[in-house]
């Protein structure tokens, strides 16, 4: 069976094609509009919907003509339903159930955050079920435990900032611009991460939550009060000693979950996973601990439409469809 899956949550327009049986993906479309939201240092949902009606065709087109399939051989399309913007979602819902209507095939809608959970299972080496993954992008930073393709628990979640939107709003307090995730981690390199001490929040012992906003406050004022005393910045130390700051609050309570729910596998997805300190740091804490590692390459790590195609056929499987009415919804209830 071959799959059309399309994912248009947020800035990116992406489109895929996958061989269900064999999870092979055929061809993987993303056309990011990084270039346009740079310049106001932040997404504008309004730019972005606009930018998916212009590219959702062209990017489809793309995928189809990179995986050497024709429109008609399409069995099955997959979309995301949500979370994410509801006007940019609405255009590759609305597309994806369009086209299923028009070519009578089925369509599933798709939760985002499922996506993330499964992105690992399109690499060669795949996790068993179950399994503790963290999720961490630019809207999310949470902790769950999935039993299965299609079954999943949220064990914790940030209650404010997302780590992404945290790397982000940092990058804009220093004009190193947008996205910030991974200029912010480029500085780092060539930075000492124990110049300045940045709090982590921990929560209380035992807690899975996250929160980032503190963390984000104190670079804030750490940069707002040398530049009043007309002091230097050190860009690539404050970077560093940033993102360690992130990287040990992630990498501590992911470890703490799969301890205590006694998982042997944990994962790693969404935008903030491309980052190469957590990939290493957390690869040697689970050595260290005996547990298994698994994360996506970064392709699939950020927004990609392959992971929505993969989630949706599990789901497929399981008697998921869309009706024609069904709505695109911007709040998942996974989270
Ligand atoms: O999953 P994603 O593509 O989009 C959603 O947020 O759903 O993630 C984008 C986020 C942005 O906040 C970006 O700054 C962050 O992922 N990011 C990174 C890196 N690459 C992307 N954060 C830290 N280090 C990176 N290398």
């Amino acid at each position: 069976m071959l799959i059309l899956a399309i994912e248009s949550s947020c800035d990116d327009t992406a489109a895929a094609v996958l061989e269900a049986e064999t999870k092979n993906v055929l061809s993987s479309v993303v056309s990011s509009q990084n270039d346009i939201h740079a310049r106001f240092g932040g997404i504008v949902p309004e730019l972005a919907s606009r930018c998916h009606i212009e590219m959702i065709w062209p990017v489809v087109n793309q995928a189809l003509t990179d995986a050497g399939v024709q429109l008609d051989e399409i069995e099955l399309i997959c979309a995301t339903q949500g979370p994410g913007l509801v006007g940019s979602l609405l255009v590759g819902f609305t597309f994806a159930k369009s086209l299923a209507l028009v070519r009578g095939i089925p369509c599933v809608g798709v939760d985002h955050m499922a996506g993330h959970l499964l992105s690992c299972m399109l690499e060669q080496e795949k996790p068993t079920f179950p399994f503790t993954a963290l999720i961490v992008s630019g809207g999310n930073t949470s902790l769950f435990s999935v039993d299965s393709p299609v079954s999943y628990t949220r064990l914790g979640r940030t209650r404010d900032d997302a780590a992404g939107e945290a790397f982000d709003k940092v990058a804009k307090l220093l004009d190193l611009g947008y996205p910030g995730g991974p200029v912010v981690s480029q500085y780092a390199v060539k930075g000492d991460a124990t110049a300045i001490a940045f709090p982590r929040a921990w929560l209380g012992k035992d807690s899975l939550d996250f929160s980032f906003s503190g963390l984000k406050t104190s670079v804030m004022n750490y940069v707002n009060q040398r530049r009043q005393k007309g002091l230097d910045l050190d860009i690539n130390d404050i970077c560093a000693s940033f993102q360690e700051a992130v990287v040990d609050v992630l990498i501590k309570k992911t470890i703490t979950a799969a301890k205590k729910y006694n998982h042997q596998r944990i994962v790693l997805g969404g935008g903030v996973a491309s980052n190469m300190q957590l990939r290493d740091k957390m690869q040697q804490t689970c050595k260290r601990a005996g547990i298994d590692f698994f994360v996506p390459r970064p392709v699939y790590c950020t927004d990609n439409a392959a992971m929505i195609g993969l989630a949706g056929y599990y789901h497929f499987q399981n008697g998921s469809m869309v009706n024609p009415d069904d709505d695109a919804y911007s709040r998942s209830p996974l989270n």
